[in-house]
């Protein structure tokens, strides 16, 4: 069973993990949020050198933590594509010069693969084919997933990813950043039938609507007008029933959507990962309406939704075993969509 040493920094979160196969030996996450929250979002240069001064303390805390030396791991990972440049950039030369100094293969690791291998870190780890619904701050996709590295894009949203929207719509309800944790927070007690929002529908050139597509920029819209016409009233804004109502339509519409994807698709088993997967309304519904289609269901565990480097080192270990290596010259992507990963492992680097 391989070991791994794992780094994650794409975005405003720094990780260190060391990890065995499927079970994680140590982790630490710094999180930026408080940081970024003051300009209500996250400031790419500021995350940049706030990784260069977190990282080498994490990784010596997982090193101690773990009992397991960079001299005993097998391989050292780090987060290369998607994310911000610069952030991306600290983890991806932190973990090459490891590498090269401890003589370790390396592995780059497309960050949504990380976030597909998180769902291995529960109890009842997936096995064969799979849909997941794939929820963060910036994608929002349904991924076929038939073997690990093998995976088709099913559905997706054309605009706003549904974190993305959790954030937003939080900055217009006055609550902080990130909005997921701030909304959920105050929808508790709310009334979730109080306020009626649209499910974002995307259009087909030849008329109809996409099944498993989504578009969340409609329903930012119509949360910011209901709270003009509260506003207008003069009465204090019902939070808790905004909020509320807002997370029941969010989560309605990716459950109704994979779950319909799933059973037109044959596939028998529906997964939840991402940072917007730890929401507890999205993961009560999602296990719920699953059970009814007569569909397996698993959620990535709680502690592995939002960003981390577990889930990394989960899904460098699958590489590892699958013979991967990354070039050391291997350098890091903005883009770079989910079916691509292969090309990270290719002899000369992609980028
Ligand atoms: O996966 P993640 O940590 O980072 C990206 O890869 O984007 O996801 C962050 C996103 C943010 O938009 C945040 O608001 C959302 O996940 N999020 C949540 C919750 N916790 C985090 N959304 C809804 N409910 C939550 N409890
Ligand atoms: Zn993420």
């Amino acid at each position: 069973m391989p070991t791994v040493l794992a780094l994650e920094t794409s975005c405003d979160e720094s990780a260190a993990a060391i990890v065995r196969d499927r079970v994680v030996l140590a982790s630490a996450v710094a999180s930026q949020v408080e940081e970024h929250a003051r300009w209500g979002g996250v400031v790419p240069e500021i995350a940049s050198r706030r990784h260069l001064e977190a990282l080498p303390p994490l990784i010596a805390d997982v090193v101690a933590r773990s009992g397991v030396s960079l001299q005993e791991v097998d391989a050292i990972a780090a987060t290369v594509a998607p994310g911000l440049v610069g952030a991306l950039l600290v983890g991806s030369v932190t973990g090459r010069t490891l590498a090269r100094l401890h003589s370790k293969p390396f592995l780059g690791v497309h960050h949504l693969e990380g976030h597909l291998a998180s769902a291995q870190l529960g109890e009842d780890p997936v096995e064969g084919e799979a849909l997941v619904l794939l929820v963060s701050g910036g994608h929002t996709e349904l991924v076929r997933v038939d073997a690990p590295g093998r995976y088709r894009r099913l559905g997706r949203s054309h605009d706003d990813a549904a974190g993305e929207c959790f954030d937003k719509v939080a900055r217009l309800l006055g609550l902080g950043y990130p909005g997921g944790p701030a909304i959920e927070a105050a929808a508790v007690g709310g009334d979730a039938g109080r306020f009626r929002l649209p499910k974002g529908r995307v259009s087909l050139p030849e008329g109809g609507f996409h099944p498993y597509d989504f578009s969340f920029s409609g329903l930012k819209t119509a949360v910011l007008r209901q709270v003009e016409a509260l506003r207008a009233g003069g009465a204090p804004l019902p939070l808790a029933d905004l909020a509320a109502s807002f997370e029941q339509v969010v989560a309605e519409v990716l459950v109704e959507r994979s779950c319909r994807c799933a059973r037109d698709q044959g596939l028998g088993t529906l997964v939840l990962v991402g940072g917007v997967a730890a929401n507890r309304r999205l993961r009560g519904l999602l296990a719920e309406r699953a059970a009814e289609a007569g569909l397996a269901w698993r959620v990535a565990p709680l502690a592995w939704c939002t960003d981390n480097a577990a889930m990394v080192g989960v899904a460098a270990c699958q590489r590892l075993a699958s013979g991967c290596r990354s070039p050391i010259d291997l350098g890091v992507a903005p883009r770079l969509p989910l079916n691509e990963a292969d090309r990270l492992y290719e002899t000369q680097p992609c980028f």
